[in-house]
């Protein structure tokens, strides 16, 4: 009996003849594994297609609601956008699809796992950092890094034996989408001096095509998790899915980046993530309201150092589960409704309440009912002012200058 594969399948070219490689690579019987985490429309035509292709077994999976609720819930609950424009979907889709295929091997009695990632991106090593961590005993292969073949060759492979091209093959695009976002690159995405055209977006409208009334929309958190939208009560899945199409028909979601890769590589790469840019931002408003001033500083810190570490494949490590650790703890407060405009392109937020709110109307206000003492300000502002006097008397630049005239 041969030995066997898990090989992660999206339906695509690539996957479609790795399943025909490994076995006349490897020798191995394929079994194929569809994760789906919000990015695929007919999963029954890519099973079929496996199958045609010479796969043994084809199997899917819907893994909507621990993506949701393992993954992204946890990365906005620590804010976690990388270089501070990418909220990390296809990032965050990795771990979890590894997790997928580990199980699966094991389950199956399978030698390897296998996935359609490139030499040059991230994704390979999420992929292979994070079936290290959960199995180190699988052997990890990464076809289309191994064949050096180009484009034009694999499309030939296929030709030949008899695969079926995907009619999107006619896009130059590279596309990977899931419930928190799509990521798009290559072709003229690639000269970073040209403005994406507007045919590459799928989610969202261009703002020159949104309604000119702007929506609002109440979003309300518990421990820092989105739990309602509008006062009704909705389960992660759904409430992500109505966040992305409100905001999504509203042009809001759009980001334009040029990234630092972990393999060395600046690369253009531009995302559509409407629900993640509201839920960040909403989320965002809520802790500034409940959190104290040192807190948010030292959470920033930590969402930056997440946000690394998710872009960086160690989603399975001893650090990332101390973050959480943290980030959870961090959450306890962190209840309230939030609410936003959605206006052309824009997500703003104009309203914000928690029971547990910091916000104190006595001290924060000019009008009368101010509770805020004003007498004992000097006697702060002399001890805070206090160093400061002490340094300028003595070395100020300042009084250096005047004293000497300008001599030294
Ligand atoms: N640059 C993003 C990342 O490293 C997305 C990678 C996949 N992008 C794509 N267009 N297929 O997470």
């Amino acid at each position: 009996m041969l030995d066997k594969v898990v090989l992660a399948y999206s339906g695509g070219l690539d996957t479609s003849v790795a399943i025909r490689w490994l076995k006349g690579r490897y020798n191995l019987e394929v079994i194929t594994l569809t994760v789906d985490i919000g990015n695929v429309a007919d999963l029954e035509a890519i099973r079929q297609k496996a199958l045609h292709v010479g796969a043994i077994k084809a199997l899917v999976v819907d893994a909507k609601e621990s993506f949701i609720n393992s993954f992204v819930f946890p990365a906005l609950q620590a804010d976690a956008v990388y270089e501070g424009q990418y909220p990390l979907a296809t990032a965050l889709g990795r771990p979890l699809i590894a997790q997928l295929l580990v199980e699966t091997a094991k389950r199956e009695g399978a030698a390897a796992v296998a996935h359609g990632c490139t030499g040059k991106g991230n994704d390979q090593v999420r992929f292979d950092v994070s079936v290290a961590a959960l199995a180190p005993e699988l052997k990890v292969i990464a076809p289309a890094r191994e064949w050096k073949m180009t484009r034009e060759q694999t499309i030939e492979y296929a030709q030949t034996h008899n695969i079926p091209i995907p009619i999107t093959r006619a896009s130059p695009y590279s596309i990977d989408e899931n419930l928190w976002g799509r990521s798009i690159e290559c072709g003229v995405l690639e000269d970073p001096w040209n403005e994406p055209p507007e045919d590459i977006f799928a989610w969202t409208k261009s703002p020159k095509e949104t309604s000119n009334e702007p929506a609002y929309l109440e979003i309300g958190f518990d421990k820092g998790i989105p739990v309602s939208l509008d006062g009704e009560k909705l389960d992660g899945v759904t409430l992500v899915q109505r966040v992305h199409k409100l905001a999504g028909q509203h042009g809001i979601g759009r980001i334009d980046h040029v990234e630092n890769r972990l393999v060395g590589i600046k690369s253009r790469e531009i995302y559509e993530a409407p629900a993640a840019i509201v839920l960040l931002k909403a989320h965002q408003a809520l802790e500034s309201l409940v959190l104290a001033k040192e807190q948010l500083r030292f959470k920033a810190k930590v969402a930056s150092e997440y946000a690394d570490l998710i872009y960086n494949g160690l989603w399975f490590t001893g650090l990332r589960q101390d973050l959480a650790a943290y980030v959870e703890s961090s959450q306890r407060y962190v209840a309230g409704t939030v609410r936003v405009k959605l206006f052309k392109g824009n997500c703003q937020v104009v309203g914000r309440k928690s029971p547990y709110s910091l916000y104190d109307y006595g001290l924060a206000t000019y009008d009368k009912g101010d509770a805020f003492d004003q007498s004992a300000s000097p006697g702060f502002i002399h001890i805070w002012g206090l160093p400061v006097r002490t340094q300028a008397k003595i070395q100020s630049p300042f009084h250096q200058k005047r004293n000497t005239k300008g001599q030294r």
